[in-house]
This record gives C-alpha cells, sequence and structure tokens, in this order.
C-alpha cells in the first residue's frame, strides 16, 4: 500500500486460517494493516489503523492469522478502554504461552517475566527490577552517551549518514550487548535469527532460528556460571530466588526473553523517530531550539510509533460488547489503534513534543509494563540532545530515497538523511 486515500477493513479472504466455530464469519476481517504487517509511505504510517475505531467497526473483531507467538487467530480489541482492561484485568487475561516463540522448536519453558502470571510474575520482576530502574539507568547513562557520542561524531563531519543501517541499527544494541555482557561479534547473526522469528512466515525458518538461538544462549549461560562476571547475563545464570538457586528453566526463560524484548526494540524506534523529523524540519527546530521538552518529546514519539501489539489468553468464558468468548480464546491488543484512541488523545495525529499525560501503550501496561522501559526512554533522550549538540544543522531525508516502512518492529531498513555542513 503506498500513500493510500483510504482504507476499508474487508472480511479475511477464502485462503485465511480457519477459524474456531464459536467465531461468527461476519467478525472475521482483515486487520492485518494494524498488527505491523502492511508497509506504506505515510508520513504517519500508523494513520491506516484509525479505520478500526470507526462507528461503522465492530468493537472486537477476530484476526485468524497467527500473531504473537500463539499459533491461532485471535479476538482484537483497537479502542484504548478495551485495551487497558485487556492489560489491567489479570483475573480474565492471562499471559501464558505469549511471546512463547520457543514452543515451535519443541522447547517447553516459559518465557520470563511475560509469559508469567501472577503473583509469580512479581518475584521475576522483583529479581530483575534493579538492573533497571531510573536509579541503575542514571549509572548506565555515561556509558550510553559515550556508546552514541563516539558514533555520531564518527559521521558527523560527512554530512550523511544511512541513520537506520549504520546508526539506529546498531547503538541501541551496543548498549543491551555491553548490559547482558554478550559479545558484539555475534551482531549480524543475533539480528539475522530474530528478523527470521518475527518476520519470515515458515514455520521451520522461525524454528531453526530459535534453535540456534537457544543453542547460543545456553553456551553463554555455561560460560557465565564457569565465570562470573558483573554483566545482567551473569547476574541470571548465577541468580538466586527465595533462597534457592534459580532452576535451568528459569535461568534461559529470562536470558530468552531479554534477548527477545530487549536486543532491537529501540533500534527500530529510532529509525521511525529519524523518519519522522526528517520529514518535518519544524519539529527537528522546536526540539533543537527546547532540549528541555526532549523527555515528553520522546513519549509522544514512542506513542505515535506503537511498535509491537501484546496478546493474552482468556482464563474462563466471558460476553465482551455482545461477543461471546471462550476460554483458551486469545486476545490481541492493538496498540497500533489504541494509541490513536481520540477519547484518550486529543488531535492523536497532531505530534505534540509536550503533550501532557501521555499514557500510551508502547511499552504496554499493567503489570507487564516493559521492564526496559526507562532504559528505552533514556537511550531515546540521550540520542536526541547528543544528536542536536553534535549536528546543529537542519537534516533530511536524502532526496529519492525510499521511505516506506513497516508499522512495526525492525521497521526501516536504510534512511539515508543528509545535512548541510558549513
Ligand atoms: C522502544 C523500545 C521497547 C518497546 C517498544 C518495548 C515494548 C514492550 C512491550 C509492548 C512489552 C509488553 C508485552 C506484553 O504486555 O505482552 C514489553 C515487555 C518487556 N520488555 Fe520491552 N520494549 C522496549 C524495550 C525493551 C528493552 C530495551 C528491554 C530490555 C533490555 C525490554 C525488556 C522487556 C521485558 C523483560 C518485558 C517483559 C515485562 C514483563 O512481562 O513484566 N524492552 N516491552
Amino acid at each position: 500500500m503506498s500513500n493510500p486515500t483510504s482504507y476499508s477493513i474487508p472480511r479475511a479472504p477464502a485462503d485465511a486460517p480457519a477459524v474456531p466455530s464459536h467465531v461468527p464469519p461476519e467478525l472475521v476481517l482483515d486487520s492485518r494493516m494494524g498488527n505491523g504487517g502492511v508497509p506504506n509511505n505515510l508520513p504517519d504510517p500508523y494513520t491506516p489503523c484509525d479505520i478500526l475505531r470507526s462507528p461503522d467497526m465492530p468493537r472486537i473483531h477476530y484476526y485468524p492469522w497467527p500473531s504473537s507467538g500463539n499459533q491461532v487467530g485471535a479476538w482484537v480489541v483497537t479502542h484504548y478502554d478495551d485495551i487497558r482492561r485487556v492489560y489491567e484485568d489479570n483475573d480474565l487475561f492471562s499471559s501464558r504461552g505469549v511471546a512463547q516463540f520457543q514452543i515451535l522448536a519443541g522447547e517447553t519453558f516459559p518465557s520470563i517475566p511475560l509469559g508469567i502470571d501472577p503473583p509469580d510474575h512479581a518475584k521475576y520482576r522483583k529479581f530483575l527490577n534493579p538492573w533497571f530502574t531510573p536509579v541503575a539507568m542514571k549509572k548506565l547513562e555515561p556509558r550510553i552517551r559515550a556508546t552514541i557520542s563516539e558514533m555520531i561524531d564518527s559521521f558527523a563531519k560527512n554530512g550523511e549518514v544511512d541513520v537506520s543501517y549504520d546508526f539506529g541499527r546498531i547503538f541501541p544494541v551496543k548498549v543491551f550487548l555491553d548490559l547482558m555482557g554478550l559479545p558484539f561479534a555475534m551482531f549480524d547473526q543475533f539480528l539475522a535469527w530474530e528478523w527470521d522469528i518475527l518476520h519470515e512466515p515458515a514455520v521451520a525458518t522461525k524454528a531453526a532460528a530459535v534453535s540456534g538461538i537457544l543453542a547460543y544462549l545456553r553456551g553463554f549461560i555455561a560460560e557465565k556460571q564457569a565465570a562470573p562476571d558483573k554483566t545482567l547475563g551473569s547476574y541470571i545464570a548465577n541468580g538466586e530466588l527465595d533462597g534457592r538457586p534459580l532452576t535451568t528453566d528459569e535461568v534461559i526463560g529470562m536470558t530468552w526473553f531479554l534477548w527477545l524484548g530487549g536486543l532491537d526494540t529501540v533500534a527500530s524506534s529510532v529509525s521511525q523517530m529519524f523518519r519522522r523529523m526528517g520529514m518535518d524540519p519544524a519539529l527537528q527546530q522546536r526540539l533543537r531550539a527546547n532540549p528541555a521538552i526532549i523527555p515528553t518529546a520522546v513519549d509522544e514519539f514512542l506513542r505515535v510509533q506503537p511498535l509491537v501489539n501484546s496478546g493474552r489468553r482468556l482464563k474462563r468464558d466471558v460476553e465482551w460488547h455482545g461477543v461471546n468468548m471462550k476460554a483458551g480464546d486469545w486476545v490481541t491488543v492493538y496498540n497500533t489503534s489504541g494509541n490513536f484512541d481520540e477519547k484518550q488523545f486529543p488531535n492523536p495525529h497532531v505530534f505534540d513534543p509536550e503533550r501532557p499525560h501521555n499514557r500510551h501503550y508502547t511499552l504496554s501496561g499493567g503489570i507487564h509494563l516493559c521492564l526496559g522501559a526507562h532504559l528505552a526512554k533514556r537511550e531515546l533522550r540521550v540520542l536526541l540532545d547528543e544528536w542536536f549538540k553534535r549536528i546543529p544543522q537542519p537534516f533530511r531525508i536524502r532526496d529519492g530515497a525510499d521511505t516506506t516502512v513497516m508499522p512495526g518492529l525492525l521497521s526501516i531498513r536504510n534512511l539515508p538523511i543528509v545535512w548541510d555542513m558549513p
């Protein structure tokens, strides 16, 4: 889809996967554009999702394709209030099995902490939290700043950079690998595995990638157990909970999920941020002139670029908005829609870098609110801060560059930007 002028939601095509018998056929819709799967070239690539909240749309519909690591389709909620209910009502919605890609490789350990429900979830958060608090981030900030500054300095005098491939793709992964104690030499292989897991449709390809990364992480854990150090990877590998060592499943469950959730989520955010700023010189100028608004601007960038939707599973039968759902059914929340719900966010498509009460769902909500939220925000703030200091000239996207974006993870591969040298 390139610059479409009108949108509609078709029924799911005949070759879409079959749905359970209790799902009314008229509710089975093709909303793939809300699930990160349909590229477009709009300045605000999530606008096609607005139709999902139009009055003539069913409040809840059914998406027949597998998503969020599950093997079947899911009910979809698109309004902010409904999304909040899914995130916050832990008696009705479970996250067991969410992002459980490891099943594809025949593995049974859960993703921790995302795949754990209360009360156990809190134990794991408590174990991991010390590494992700604002205080911990303050300590990490000099290293984040050094990594970012060094990279910007390496190209600042060139007047151009592929900000996606040669910068955004790399620095947050560097920060993450450093935190975990994972080697940068594995960078390309890690990204290749992640691409296969998230984006390759063939199950065998996904499964091979999962097997590859898990074999690697198990070797990494063994190394950290043999020679502990001060990294998060070592803390987990040698961790204790309730006065006992973590089990093998707990250690791999946490290491794997941090790899999956932390590796390049920030990288995808950077590309979309620069795409927007490259298309909007006035926004750039406002940020450059007012560094004090960078923290709220970062939240606004995050709001308008919800990279992932989340899934949950119903613990019991329920009727919601007139739809009968059954225990075990999956429910997907479309943050891609909820973050633009005009009832929650006045003028949702206006980018307001000083937007008050910006409670978006890009980093999820409720008890599973992203563990890396402070890290992600800190990285993005430091990035803007250092960028404008080191490259004070306005930048623009190079003429003729392809600005097509996949409104989801790993969304833009190349984004060449240029600025005039004094
Ligand atoms: C802009 C960057 C990021 C985005 C958009 C993002 C998004 C998310 C979302 C949507 C969830 C919740 C999923 C759900 O509720 O089903 C989540 C959870 C999580 N994220 Fe992030 N994330 C980002 C960065 C990071 C980083 C840098 C790390 C680690 C270094 C991280 C680690 C985690 C963990 C461990 C969880 C599970 C939390 C729990 O279940 O309690 N994330 N993230």
